[in-house]
């Protein structure tokens, strides 16, 4: 295949390229003001999050919440009930969830943690926004046939397969204009732009169109050189102790090589963990790399453990320390619901006279 561009097919079918120039375009906006922006990202409450998404993404939620975004963090507790193991123990995946966030820095004061499960008028979305995609969409959509691909059930529910407009309600109950995200939910945020865009000319304007925020993630890859993820048991979670941390690095695959470079498309594995440690160090992975030079896998392995070590201790000592006060975790939700209530109420209430269905 002959591409005339210096991306990949790929990247341009997804419209990576102008995806990345208007996520720097709105970064400057940001900065210059911060207080006119609200921000809505998530997770699904799958199990504890691991370092990936540390660095991907918890990372950047703080940093914009710190810099006064007003920043609406989602539990998508709805969107897991298709996986039975998982829906079996929502409530602890909902705490564990919520402890990660608060250890990372989420702050209740200036953020607002929520399920969506919770808000009834954010639900009710969904109805109206339903009737403005078809389904042979929905069916296009990739995201949704990856995640079906992948997931474990014999048959694709109704649920799974309208997720993306779910998610489009989870964005615009709030009327967030960014959502930082991940590139692989660029699809999804597409479908919520669409949403927003066939209600606002078929029932007058309401919504605004959310933009997606892509932050430059780093790809971290699981212990055993595979995507890191929690149901791989591959990853590191923010949760894990020292020893557990220790013992996965040792048991990470790496290569013969003795000599550490950092070549992350000839060298996975080893160029993972060097960018692993150069994260939590904050420094340049090249630079790292030479330092351990001819050290081999021992020398990296001890280097990387002593890093995420270090740079995790206050993280995981703040998390313990929230995971005694099981009142301070419900008390959280409780206000963030509340207030995603109040949101949500008022968005319907317009949403509801712009239909003319308000009697
Ligand atoms: N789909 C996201 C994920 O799998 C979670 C999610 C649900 C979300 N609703 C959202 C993310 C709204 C951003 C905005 O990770």
């Amino acid at each position: 295949m002959t591409t005339i561009l210096d991306t990949t097919p790929d990247d341009d079918e997804l419209g990576l390229p102008a995806a990345r120039r208007r996520s720097a375009a709105l970064e400057r906006q940001i900065h210059e003001r911060p207080g006119r922006f609200r921000a809505l990202t998530g997770d699904r409450p799958t199990g504890r999050l691991h370092l990936g998404h540390y660095f991907g993404t918890l990372h950047n939620r703080v940093r914009l919440q710190n810099l006064g975004v007003d920043m609406m963090v989602l539990i998508a507790d709805y969107q897991v009930l298709t996986d039975r193991d998982v829906a079996d123990r929502l409530a602890e995946h909902v705490e564990d969830l919520t402890l990660d966030y608060l250890a990372v820095g989420i702050d209740p004061d200036r953020a607002t943690v929520f399920t969506h499960s919770a808000v009834p008028a954010l639900n009710q979305l969904l109805l109206p926004f339903l009737s403005l995609v078809s389904v042979s969409e929905l069916g296009r959509n990739p995201t949704v046939k990856d995640e079906i691909a992948h997931s474990r059930q014999s048959a694709v529910s109704g649920l799974m397969f309208t997720y993306p407009v779910h998610q489009a309600a989870d964005i615009l109950f709030c009327k967030a204009g960014l959502v930082p995200v991940g590139q692989d939910q660029l699809p999804h945020l597409e479908v919520a732009r669409t949403v927003a865009r066939r209600f606002n000319s078929r029932y007058g304007p309401v919504f605004p169109e959310p933009e997606a925020l892509l932050s430059a993630a780093p790809l971290l890859l699981g212990t055993d050189g595979g995507k890191m993820s929690k149901s791989r048991g591959n990853a590191i979670t923010l949760a894990a102790t020292a020893d557990e941390t220790a013992r996965m690095i040792r048991g990470a695959k790496t290569d013969a090589d003795r000599d550490i470079t950092y070549d992350p498309a000839a060298r996975p594995e080893v160029s993972s963990l060097v960018l692993l440690a150069a994260l939590c160090l904050n420094r340049d992975p090249h630079e790292v790399a030479g330092e351990i030079g001819g050290r081999g896998a021992a020398g990296l392995k001890g280097l990387v453990t002593d890093a995420v070590n270090d740079r995790f201790a206050p993280i995981r000592a703040r998390r313990a320390e929230l995971a005694q006060d099981r009142a301070h975790i419900r008390r959280v939700l409780r206000d963030g619901n509340e207030w995603a209530n109040a949101i949500a109420d008022d968005t319907l209430k317009e949403v509801r006279e712009a239909m003319k269905a308000f009697y």
